[in-house]
């Protein structure tokens, strides 16, 4: 058995591959450092018959304590936002590029931290995992880091946002993390450019169908 981090998730993958023993796996990955210091893996969330799949980065500090998927402020945005574009609830997988949440301490408190791109490298065998037991008809690319992993080091989301591309027999579309509506110094504009990528989605899923 592998017994150490920095060789990748893929020796912690399970022989079967369904959401059930996927998520049992990901409870003891070590495929990087990055589970030394979080709470626990935080995998995807959604039915495994869902039409979307959205990748974000990473859990944040209350995806690491509840231990799921956007369950904190950039979570409410795209709550919002899917409710505003047509896409239910129970047709959306959540799940995000690296399955730890990386951040360094100032004083008490967890300041997020970008992961790297080996840490997205090794997380990568999760992601292409649920994409394969998914099967999603459109991945919705949550900003640069599930870009990277998903489409590669030379995607640019501000280029070539809301634009349906390949990916395997998916449609991908790429936006801007929620968590930059956020921090957006016009948040109204940001966030309606936002829903107009995630409108992109839907088309796109419907075109699908
Ligand atoms: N940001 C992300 O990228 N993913 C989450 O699950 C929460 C915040
Ligand atoms: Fe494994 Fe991903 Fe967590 Fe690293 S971030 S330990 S690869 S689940």
């Amino acid at each position: 058995m592998a017994t150490d981090s920095n060789n990748g998730a893929a020796p912690f993958l399970p022989d079967r591959l369904d959401l059930g023993s996927l998520r049992a796996a990901a409870a003891g990955c070590r495929g990087c450092d990055l589970y030394r210091h979080a709470t626990a893996t935080v995998f995807g969330d959604g039915p495994p018959d869902a039409r979307f799949m959205l990748v974000g980065e990473q859990p944040g500090d209350q995806e690491d304590r509840k231990g799921a998927p956007f369950v904190g402020p950039a979570g409410r945005v795209l709550d919002r936002a899917l409710e505003e574009a047509g896409i239910e609830r129970d047709d959306v997988y959540l799940t995000n590029a690296v399955k730890h949440f990386s951040f360094t301490l100032r004083g008490k408190r967890r300041i997020h931290q970008k992961p790297t791109a080996a840490e997205i490298d090794a997380c990568r065998p999760w992601l292409t995992a649920e994409l394969a037991v998914v099967r999603p008809d459109v991945v919705v690319v949550l900003g640069a880091t599930a870009a990277r992993s998903l489409l590669g080091p030379g995607f640019r989301v501000t280029k070539q946002r809301g634009v349906p591309v390949p990916l395997g027999e998916a449609l991908a579309v790429a936006t801007i993390h929620p968590s930059a509506v956020l921090r957006a110094p016009d948040r109204e504009a940001a966030y309606a450019g936002f829903l107009a990528d995630l409108k992109a989605a839907a088309r796109a899923a419907d075109e699908a169908a």
